[in-house]
């Protein structure tokens, strides 16, 4: 397979080429593209060292497979009409067609076959925390309808991209060292803090990011699904954590649940309070899965359950399910 990556030196475009490199995808060739500012670095990958072109217009993308876009939603926006011109798929990771009808927003373990329709050659990465949510609610909805959910967030600084990463690790020693701290990448200072606004708002109270996990996990489950989100920024690396309560046509117990998850492709459930096993977003970094704990009965709803959920934002949350989206494709 002939491989582009696009937006090669964000904190995604690297976490892409280890997973190719990892999971021996069999790449071909590999095309790496980049902004001015990040054009001529190199980067190794299968024993060569390969080096980052500026992505312009007049780009040929002849002859190219996959492309892996993670840009911003302004670079997929204006590059894709040029990428997939050849009949390049593109594997796009910015909200800039998400809920477009005639492009696919795919998360393997739940919708996987909506990847083989995709009549743009386009094909959505969902946003992070639906990602995350989804996964562990394929586990439930294979047992029973979910009719409601609520989630809260705990967000990394990895959501908003390599550079809040560094600003908020700036901000710790900063404040350590009595000196005012930098903020550009987010709102105010994340260290020490939290920050209930992930994204803007919108004319409804709720923020875009909130307003994707509604619309997106009802485009991805093929269900009338009603959600409710509170998204709220925390100062971790780079693991996000959901706190979700489900209401089910019927009730569940602990145990089915349990079960469920534990069946389910994609999770690993960790759920053992009594030895105060449950997974955190420190050692949940750099895995695969979405970790499943706290399963608990709602105390006031029957038909109520509530359970905790960390996955790594860049890896499942973007890099990883990109990847088995072109995975699925070449079955
Ligand atoms: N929008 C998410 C965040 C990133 O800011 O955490 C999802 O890819």
């Amino acid at each position: 397979m002939n491989i582009a990556i696009v937006g090669a030196s964000g904190a995604v475009g690297q976490e892409l080429l280890r997973l190719l490199d990892e999971r021996n995808f069999p790449v071909d060739e590999l095309v790496l593209f980049g902004s001015s500012r990040s054009a001529g670095t190199s980067y190794p990958f299968k024993n060569k060292s390969i080096k980052v072109k500026e992505l312009v217009h007049g780009d040929d993308f002849k002859g190219i497979d996959i492309a892996f876009v993670s840009a911003g939603g302004g670079t997929s926006q204006a590059f894709a009409e040029t990428i997939t011109r050849h009949g390049a798929i593109m594997i796009d990771n910015s909200s800039a067609f998400r809920m477009d009808k005639d492009v696919p927003l795919v998360v393997p373990e739940v919708n996987p076959e909506d990847a083989l329709k995709r009549p743009r050659g386009i094909i959505a990465n969902p946003n992070c925390t639906t990602i995350q949510m989804v996964v562990a609610l394929k586990a439930i909805e294979d047992i029973t309808h979910i009719k409601k959910v609520h989630v809260s967030t705990y967000q990394s600084a990895s959501g908003a991209g390599a550079s809040a990463m560094r600003e908020l690790e700036d901000q710790h020693r900063q404040l350590v060292n009595n000196e005012p701290p930098t903020i550009d990448k987010f709102a105010y200072q994340l260290a020490f803090n939290l920050i209930p606004q992930v994204d803007v708002f919108t004319d409804n109270g709720y923020t875009k990011e909130e307003m994707k996990m509604y619309n997106e996990t009802r485009k991805i489950m093929h269900s009338d699904i009603e959600v409710s989100a509170t998204c709220v920024r925390v100062p971790v690396m780079r693991a996000h954590s959901e706190a979700t309560w489900i209401e089910t046509e019927r009730p569940l117990s602990i145990e089915e649940a349990r079960e469920a998850f534990s069946r389910a492709e994609g999770v690993i459930v960790v759920d053992n309070p009594a030895k105060k096993e449950y997974p955190m977003p420190l050692d949940i970094a750099g895995k695969d899965a979405v970790y499943v704990g706290r399963i608990r009965k709602d105390l006031t709803n029957e038909k109520g359950l509530t359970f905790w959920t960390v996955s790594d934002q860049i890896r499942k949350g973007a890099a990883l399910n990109a990847v088995q989206i072109a995975e699925y494709l070449m079955k």
